[in-house]
């Protein structure tokens, strides 16, 4: 019975250490995921864009309640500006609006923008850069 028992925790030990060597092998095999593909940010920004609701007051071609995406883009490629700085809160606006509205986008980069990961923003800020493409081929 001793020797069974013994046996028995042996084996428990044993299989209890190569979980452990299981487990260390997925976590190292999990290889660093290469950066998004162009048309990958493009998708991904374009979801990103209605989800964290930026919809809600920029529309694409319009003004709706702030300027349209084709403005900011137009505006941030005559200026080889960043979108991701801006969003980030590193560089302040560049597009010519008042007062006003400056403070209503600062609220956004202030609140919710800082939940945002840079990959997102990332995408966020390509599908911006792009978006004239995108109407051009409706
Ligand atoms: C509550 C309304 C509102 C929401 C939501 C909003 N914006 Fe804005 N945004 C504005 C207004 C108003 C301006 C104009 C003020 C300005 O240019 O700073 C603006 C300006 C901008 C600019 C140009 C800034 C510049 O250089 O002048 C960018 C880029 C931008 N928004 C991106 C976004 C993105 C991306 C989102 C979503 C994550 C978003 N906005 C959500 C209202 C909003």
């Amino acid at each position: 019975m001793r020797i069974i028992s013994l046996l028995l925790l042996i084996l428990v030990w044993h299989s209890c250490k190569s979980d452990k060597k299981v487990e260390e092998s997925i976590n190292n095999a999990v290889p660093k995921r290469a950066e998004l593909s162009y048309d990958s940010k493009i998708f991904l920004g374009n979801r990103l864009f209605s989800e964290k609701t930026c919809v809600t007051c920029h529309a694409i071609e319009t003004y709706y309640k702030a300027p349209s995406v084709i403005e900011i883009m137009k505006v941030y490629k005559e200026n080889n500006a960043d979108i991701v700085s801006f969003l980030k809160g590193n560089s302040k606006p560049i597009l010519n609006v008042s007062a006003n509205e400056v403070a209503i986008m600062q609220n956004n980069i202030d609140g919710f923008l800082k939940k945002i990961t840079d990959e997102e923003l990332n995408a966020i800020a390509t599908y911006m850069m792009h978006v004239d493409e995108l109407v051009k081929n409706k």
